[in-house]
Order: C-alpha cells, then structure tokens, then sequence
C-alpha cells in the first residue's frame, strides 16, 4: 500500500519525524516534488540528520527515490550522500531520468531575481536554490533532465541551446557580469561527468516502472511530500510560493503512480501545533504587533527551534490557522492528520487557535482564494485551557492517555474540525517522542 505524507501549512511541520517513524514499514519512500530548499530533520537515538535531497527513510536503510516531480542538483545530492556516509549511513538514492536537473545558471538567476525585488512586496525569500528558474524552464520546455545528464550529445545541444539566454538575461536585462555558470564547456563536462557517475551507481531510473514493479512485489510506498500546503504553487499563497505542487496529487504527477493507487492509500496531513513561517507571505495569525505577542513568538521560536533548516532564518511564529487546514484537508483529501509540537506550547500563560476569520464584517470557516484578501482577514481566535510542562518521555511511552486532558481537548478539537482521526502526536523531535495511536500501514 502506499502512505503519503503531506505538510498541511507552511513547510516544517515535522514530515521528516513522522516519514522516519512509519517509515519502518515502507519498503522504498519517495520525494515527488521540490528539491533542496527541503530540510527535513529525524532524530535517531539522539543522533540528528537534516535532509534536504536524500528521501528521510535513508536513516531507516530504505531506498529513496527522488521523483519526476523534483528539480535535482546533482552538486548537493552528492555532497549530502557522502556526509551520510561519513556518518555510517549507506544510501540507496534512485532518480528519475524524467526530473529535471537544477544547473548553476537557475540558482544564480534565482538570487538575482530575489535581489532585484528586493524592494518591493514581491520578495518571496526564496531559499536561493534556483528551484523557480529551474520549474520555469521545466514549463518552458527548455529544461535538463537527469536522462540528459546520460547522453553527452543531447546534454550539449540543450546546453548550447539554453545557456546563451541565460546569459543574456543576465547581462542584458539585469546588467551583471555572467560567470562561470554560464561556461558551455565547463557544464557540459562536470555534467557528464556526473552522468557518468550516475550510470556507474546505477542511480537513474524509470520512476513510474520502477515503483510499478516494486508495488507489484508487494513494496510498501511512502510519498514524503516537502514544503507545505500554503506555499503549493496551485493552491497557496501565490505568490509567496514554491514551485510545486505540495499537495497530495503531487504524489502522482511526481512520481507516475496513478492517482487512484495514491487515493486507495493514506494520505496524512502533518499538522504543527501552531504555525511558523519561513519566508514572506501573510499569515493572519501570526503572533506580532505588541510586546506581549512578540515575547511569546520568541518564546515559541527559541523553544521549538524554529531556525530555517536550510537558510538558518529565525521562522515567524503565530497560532494554529484552521481556515488554513480546513483548506489543506480538503486539498489534499487528508485520511489522518499527526499532530507535532505538542510539547512546545506547554507551560505557555495562554493558547489560542485561529477558529475563523473576519472578513468586511463577516465570519468564514475557509481560506479566500486570493493572497491579497487573505491578508486583510482578521483570526476570529479561540482560547484554549493551558497544560503544564510535563515528562513528555513518559507519556509517549505510556500513550494518548496521558497527555494532559487541556492538551486532549486541544488535540479533539482539531480532529472534529477536520473530520479525520489522529494517527500519531509528536512529543518532542526524537522519534522515541512520539504519541502512537495508529500506523497508516496497518490495515
Ligand atoms: P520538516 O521540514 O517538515 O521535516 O520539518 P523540519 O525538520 O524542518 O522542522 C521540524 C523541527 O521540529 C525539527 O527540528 C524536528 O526535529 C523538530 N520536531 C519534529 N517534531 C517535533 C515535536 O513533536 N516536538 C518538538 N519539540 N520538535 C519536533
Ligand atoms: P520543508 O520541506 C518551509 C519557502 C521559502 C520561500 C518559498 C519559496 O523543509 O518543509 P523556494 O526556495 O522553494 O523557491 O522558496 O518557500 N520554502 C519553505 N519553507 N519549509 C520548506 O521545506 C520550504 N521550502 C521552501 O522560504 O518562502
Ligand atoms: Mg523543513
């Protein structure tokens, strides 16, 4: 069967976590979308892995599959496979020969762009790894895919193609000096040269055959989506998005397994119990504007760690958004939600949920669809009974029961909301923190 899991807000809701603690039941977990503007962390025994490109089963063992529906560089793929293997892991990463490759050139142009809206409410703070210079050539028909890196010849005549329009859009629209990353020779040779090693490693695959035959083998199937719902090119915050698709039909278009076979399995929502945010955007809950919101953001940021995987950038905190997830249920058709970080609002003088929002006058349970509108919504908050600090080791051990009633009512709440059972509730980052309550695998 296949489970997939999805981030139901703005990225970083713990999908790593929870890939890792269901994925001993997967047989192969596979990325359909993004690349390595993804951070996903588990926590081993103690022992912390952040992975940005290498699919989070790695840790388990489990064969990884980067899908079509992910933008590669092949420069950072590597680079993190050998620091996993410094660390004693040994993984088995797959590529799909039909993903697109991310080339020097879209992670320069995606830096300058970023630079030159710098002034204007059009910055997204992108994690400058060229994912949308490399999505916009994948539409425009003029991108590098992985199959390409395989063949020298094609790999030349789509460089030779490509590369002179890079450079003059550096050049001629943006006024800046081209560099090395717009060297014809220099990328067909390094490419090839990891095209070779691809081909030496046996690395490339036919995704949509490959999982194909592996499901009829009997193989397990985890989808580890990245990102999150709100920064879904299609259905977030445009356009302080990414440039995917997030979102659970994303595990097919991104992989070539049918949406009916991803339909039959679980799809789980990863849910962090308030909200963070990486990046620009509005976010009606966010927790800002007196000294009193701002004290309990930094409370949250420092205690929950809340420092961009990938960018280091402190993530802006606010209450849980139900619009938001009552939009990424239905999105996404969540089965079960996981609840994280429960653990981070303990002790805190109040808690609160954006229930609704206000907008000219009148109260919605759901999102508008444009960015603009979302941003003058006012959170119609709700306030929760607090829960006090407790040892969150013994409550994972000895299950939902005890967890602090307020926490309990807090937890049925969001389930009643979304209509959808809670699988599992993240106590802390360790994958020994974890509530269990149901395994999506399990029939
Ligand atoms: P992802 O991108 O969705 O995989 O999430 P990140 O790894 O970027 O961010 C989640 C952070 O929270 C990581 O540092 C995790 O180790 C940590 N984490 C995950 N679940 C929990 C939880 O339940 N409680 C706490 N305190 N931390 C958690
Ligand atoms: P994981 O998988 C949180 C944000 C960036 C920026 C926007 C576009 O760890 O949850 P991009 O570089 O993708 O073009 O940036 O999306 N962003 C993320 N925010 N978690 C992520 O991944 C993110 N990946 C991208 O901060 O606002
Ligand atoms: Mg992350």
């Amino acid at each position: 069967m296949t489970v997939t899991i999805v981030g139901s807000q703005l990225g970083d809701e713990g999908k790593g976590a929870l890939v890792d603690l269901w994925g001993g039941d997967a047989d192969i977990v596979v990325r359909y979308q993004g690349g390595d503007n993804a951070g996903h962390t588990v926590v081993e025994d103690g022992e912390e892995y952040k992975l940005s490109l290498v699919p989070s089963g790695a840790v388990r063992d489990k064969i990884g599959v980067l899908g079509n529906g992910c933008v590669i560089n092949p420069r950072t793929l590597f680079s993190e496979i050998d620091d996993l293997r410094e660390r004693g892991l040994d993984p088995d990463v797959r590529l799909a020969k039909r993903a697109h490759v991310i080339m020097p050139y879209h992670r320069r142009l995606d830096n300058i762009e970023e630079e030159a809206k710098a002034d204007s409410d059009l910055t997204v703070g992108t994690t400058g790894r060229g994912i949308g210079p490399t999505y916009e050539d994948k539409a425009g028909r003029r991108g590098i895919r992985v199959g390409d890196l395989l063949d020298p010849d094609v790999l030349r005549q789509r460089l030779e193609y490509v590369v002179p329009q890079k450079k003059a859009l550096i050049e001629d629209v943006y006024g800046l000096e081209a560099g090395e990353e717009c060297d014809v020779e220099a990328l067909v040779e390094e490419y090839t040269e990891i095209g070779r090693r691809l081909r030496e490693d046996d690395m490339a695959v036919n995704c949509g055959d490959f999982l194909a035959e592996r499901r009829e083998a009997g193989d397990n199937v985890m989808f580890e989506g990245a990102q999150g719902t709100l920064i879904d090119i299609d259905h977030g915050s445009y356009p302080y998005v990414t440039s995917s698709n997030p979102t659970a039909g994303g595990a097919a278009t991104g992989t070539g397994v049918g949406p009916t076979v991803v339909g039959q399995g679980e799809v789980v929502g990863i849910v962090k119990s308030y909200l963070s945010r990486v990046g620009e955007g509005p976010m009606p809950t966010e927790l800002k504007g007196d000294d009193r919101d701002e004290e309990l953001a930094e409370f949250i940021r420092e205690k929950g760690g809340e420092f961009g995987t990938v960018t280091g950038r402190p993530r802006r905190i606010g209450w849980l958004d139900m619009p938001m997830l009552r939009h990424a249920a239905r999105v996404s058709g969540f089965t079960g939600i996981a609840v994280n970080h429960l653990d981070v609002l303990a002790g805190l003088d109040e808690v609160k949920v954006g229930h609704a929002y206000e907008l000219e006058g009148e109260e919605r349970l759901t999102m508008p669809a444009t960015t603009e509108r979302w941003g003058e919504c006012e959170p119609v908050l709700k306030e929760f009974d607090t829960w006090p600090e407790v040892d969150w080791a013994a409550v994972a051990e000895e299950g939902y029961d005890a967890i602090p009633d307020a926490a309990q009512d807090y937890l049925e709440y969001l389930s009643d909301e979304l209509d959808v059972p809670i699988y599992a509730v993240g106590v802390g980052p360790g994958r020994e923190q974890t509530v269990h309550i149901e395994n999506p695998f399990d029939d």
